[in-house]
C-alpha cells in the first residue's frame, strides 16, 4: 500500500495550553488552517511478520533521518489501539516541509496530521469502514501532537469541547460550525521569523507546567469565555473585537509561561519591538491588523486580504529589520489537506 498527503500548519486564535492524558485538551481552542506552511508525506507499507515494535524508516527531504524516529515510534505506539494492524507492516516514510526545518515554525501540526491522514487511508484500504475519515485522522493526529488535530480541515477549526458548539469534542477537532463572515475566509498571516532554530522549551514541557499552575483553572475558564465572545464576532466580521481577543490570547499564553514554575520568557526584544510597531501602525492607519504568537519568539501578523498591500509595505519598511536575516513567510487561510 502507498499513499501521499500534503497537510498544512495552523495558527491558534484561542490557544490550547494545558492537557491531560491521553493528550486531551484542558480547554477548547480554535485556529486558522494555513496554506503555504505545509508538510508533504508519502508512506509505503509492506506486510511483515508481526513484531512487538513498529517497523519503519524515515526519510526527511530525501535523507534517512533516524533523529526523527523516536517521535514517530511514540506516535505509532499511541495510535496502535485505533490501528492495530500497524504491527503487521513495515513502513517507509518520506517527508518534507515547505518551510525551512530550522525556521522556528513548528512542523508537528503539519507533520503529524499528514502522517495521520496516510494511516487513515491504509486503515480504509484494509477494509475498515469509517463514517468520517477526517474525524478519524484528527483523532490519530491529536495523539501525535494536540494542535495537529486541527490541521486535518481547512478554514476555522475547533478542538476541545465547548457547550455552545454541539459538534465539538476533546477527542478530535471539527470544522467551526457557526456562520463566518467572508472576511475571515481569506485572512492573511505573515510569519515574522524573529528567531530560527530549535525552541528552548518544548510545548510538551509547557503543557505539563499547567498542572499545579496558580492561574490554571481561571485560564481554562477564560478560554471558554473567549470562545463564546468570538462567536458573534466571527459572524459579523467585527475585526476590532477579533483582534482584541486574539492579541489577548497570545499574551496570555506567554504570561502563563512567565508565571509557571520553572518560568520561561520566550519573547525576545525583537518580538516586543514588532508588537509595539504593530500597535502603533494600527493606531495611525486604523487598519485592522493584529498579532498572535505561538510558544516561541516569532510573530504571526494577521490581517484582511484587502489591506495586504499597505500592510506589506509596512512589514518591509519597518518590521523586517527585527527578523533574523529579514526572513518572513507569507501565509493565508487555506482549504486544508490534499491527497496527492
Ligand atoms: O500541539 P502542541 O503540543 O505543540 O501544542 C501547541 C500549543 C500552541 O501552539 C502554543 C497553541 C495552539 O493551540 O496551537
Amino acid at each position: 500500500m502507498e499513499t501521499f498527503w500534503k497537510s498544512p500548519s495552523n495558527i491558534a486564535l484561542i490557544k490550547y495550553w494545558g492537557k491531560y492524558d491521553p493528550q486531551l485538551p484542558a480547554n477548547p481552542s480554535i485556529s486558522f488552517t494555513l496554506s503555504a506552511c505545509h508538510t508533504e508525506t508519502r508512506v509505503a507499507a509492506l506486510p511483515c511478520e508481526k513484531q512487538n515494535d513498529v517497523q519503519f524508516e524515515i526519510y526527511f527531504e530525501g535523507i534517512k533521518t533516524p533523529a526523527f524516529a523516536p517521535k514517530i515510534a511514540a506516535f505509532f505506539k499511541r495510535v496502535a489501539h485505533l490501528v492495530p494492524w500497524v504491527y503487521d507492516y513495515s513502513f517507509s516514510i518520506y517527508t518534507q516541509n515547505s518551510f525551512p526545518h530550522s525556521s522556528g515554525i513548528a512542523s508537528s501540526a503539519s507533520g503529524m496530521s499528514a502522517l495521520a491522514l496516510c494511516l487513515t487511508d491504509f486503515h480504509q484500504e484494509l477494509g475498515n469502514d469509517l463514517d468520517n475519515p477526517r474525524q478519524f485522522a484528527s483523532e490519530l493526529a491529536r495523539l501525535g501532537s494536540g494542535s495537529a488535530a486541527r490541521s486535518v480541515y481547512g478554514g476555522l477549526v475547533v478542538w476541545g469541547k465547548h457547550n455552545d458548539l454541539p459538534t465539538s469534542s476533546d477527542v478530535f477537532a471539527v470544522p467551526y460550525e457557526l456562520p463566518v463572515h467572508a472576511e475571515f475566509n481569506s485572512f492573511q498571516d505573515v510569519v515574522l521569523l524573529v528567531e530560527k532554530g530549535q525552541k528552548e522549551t518544548s510545548s510538551t514541557a509547557g503543557h505539563g507546567l499547567m498542572h499545579g499552575h496558580p492561574f490554571a483553572e481561571r485560564r481554562f475558564q477564560q478560554a471558554h469565555e473567549n470562545m463564546k465572545r468570538l462567536m458573534p464576532i466571527l459572524k459579523t466580521g467585527d475585526l476590532e473585537g477579533f483582534g482584541e481577543i486574539v492579541e489577548s490570547e497570545a499574551l496570555t499564553l506567554h504570561a502563563l509561561m512567565m508565571t509557571s514554575q520553572p518560568n520561561f520568557i520566550l519573547m525576545k526584544p525583537n518580538t516586543l519591538a514588532i508588537l509595539e510597531h504593530i500597535r502603533q501602525f494600527r493606531k495611525e492607519t486604523k487598519i485592522p491588523a493584529y498579532f498572535t504568537l505561538d510558544a516561541g519568539a516569532n510573530v504571526h501578523y494577521l490581517f484582511p486580504e484587502k489591506d495586504k498591500q499597505k500592510v506589506m509595505t509596512f512589514v518591509t519598511e519597518k518590521l523586517l529589520a527585527y527578523c533574523k536575516n529579514s526572513e518572513y513567510i507569507c501565509d493565508f487561510v487555506g482549504q486544508g489537506p490534499k491527497s496527492l
